[in-house]
């Protein structure tokens, strides 16, 4: 059975940045307030009109230049996103026909900040088993039309950027090997695996209540003036939960192939808060050189953030052919997960 590589990386953020003074001219709060509980420095948020599907089909556009494809290349599409373009259909037909394809399928991925995990899984699946040959995985966020931009909102709509990230993803084989283990022998490229959970107890932890279907009708002005159309979050309980959660998947996946935290070259957590970074670090051990941070530049981009990080870790010439790379990610429902990849 073959392994699932990533063969290139894209990204794309909207032009307009939002510095921590501008949000403190729209609410009460501040530079020093943002930086110090969450290491945010700025963000980007879209003009109005630009969507979701606008910015993936913008970060598939550069993955697939840099892997020397062509859209029509592609057999399946995965998009994972928590602000779809519309209640339905998915994100993922916007994205399909923003690139000019048609006839692959379209799937989309509901699982919040552990939504690029959760189609990497889907995806190393379908490609282990010969199913799809080619994938392109999107993680795409507008945040920004959603926050409550006013001191009611400020708890969230701080932390929170617009931004995507994508991944070509297809099959490598034994002789695609990396770097070299001294006896002559290259480990195997490509994702060793891939380790997803959730635990609905906490789902309203971290949710946008409205709209909802099981409401009638599914959005009201009294959800509208009762805020129940923003992020609504438990912050000191999902500060609690992201900073065990994160590190035990990282040990799980280690576990699961028999390494050890020592051999791992890069880890990339999902940046849902510089703190919560700092602490997976920490309990993890790691060195500053062995984990990558961009939260500083973007806010929280949810399923965009880890591959966006990605794609600016490979640009800065951060990750080596053969190293071993993990990424982890915790959010919404509570959901989180891990995933090893031989570079
Ligand atoms: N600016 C200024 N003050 C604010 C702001 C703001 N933007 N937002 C809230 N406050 C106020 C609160 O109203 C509260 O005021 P009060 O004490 O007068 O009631 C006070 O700040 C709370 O501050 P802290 O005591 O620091 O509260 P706490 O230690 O609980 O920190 C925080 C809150 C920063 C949200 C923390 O719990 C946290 O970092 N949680 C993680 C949340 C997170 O990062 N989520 C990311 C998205 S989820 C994900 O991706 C997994």
């Amino acid at each position: 059975m073959p392994r699932t590589h990533i063969l290139s990386t894209g990204f794309r953020v909207p032009d307009r940045v939002v510095t921590n003074d501008d949000l403190a001219s729209m609410m009460d709060t501040s530079d020093a307030w943002i930086r110090q509980r969450s290491g945010i420095e700025e963000r980007r948020w879209v003009e109005e009109g630009e969507a979701g599907s606008d910015l993936g089909a913008a970060a598939a556009a550069m993955a697939l230049e840099r892997a020397g494809m062509k859209a029509e290349d592609l057999d399946c599409l995965i998009v994972a996103t928590l602000s779809p373009d519309h209640f339905f259909p998915g994100t993922g037909v916007f994205l399909q026909r923003k690139l000019g394809i048609r006839d692959i399928p379209c799937l989309d991925v509901r699982n919040q900040c552990t939504g690029f995990l959760y189609g990497l899984s889907i995806a190393d699946a379908w490609i282990r088993t010969g199913r799809y040959e080619r994938i392109l995985l999107v993680g795409t966020e507008v945040h920004s039309t959603g926050l409550h931009r006013n001191d009611f909102g400020r708890d969230t709509a701080v932390l929170f950027g617009d931004g995507a990230g994508a991944v070509i993803l297809g099959p490598v084989g034994p002789a695609e090997g990396g770097r070299g283990d001294g006896n002559g022998s290259a480990p195997e490229r490509g994702i060793l695996s891939v380790h997803i959970h959730a635990d609905g107890r906490f789902a309203e932890k971290l949710w946008v209540e409205a709209p909802a279907s099981k409401y009638d009708p599914l959005i009201s002005h009294e959800h509208i003036d009762a805020g129940l159309t923003c992020p609504s979050m438990d912050g000191r309980e999902v500060f609690r939960q992201a900073v065990s959660r994160m590190p035990e998947a990282v040990r799980e996946a280690l576990d699961a192939e028999g390494l050890s935290i020592d051999e791992v070259d890069m880890v990339i957590a999902h940046q849902a808060n510089l703190r919560i970074c700092q602490m997976v670090q920490r309990a993890l051990g790691l060195s500053d050189d062995r984990i990558y941070n961009n939260i500083q530049r973007y806010g929280n981009t949810t399923a965009a953030s880890l591959p966006i990080a990605l794609h600016e870790c490979v640009e800065e010439g951060r990750l080596r052919c053969g190293d071993l790379l993990c990424l982890t990610a915790f959010g919404s429902g509570f959901t989180w997960g891990s995933a090893l990849i031989r570079w």
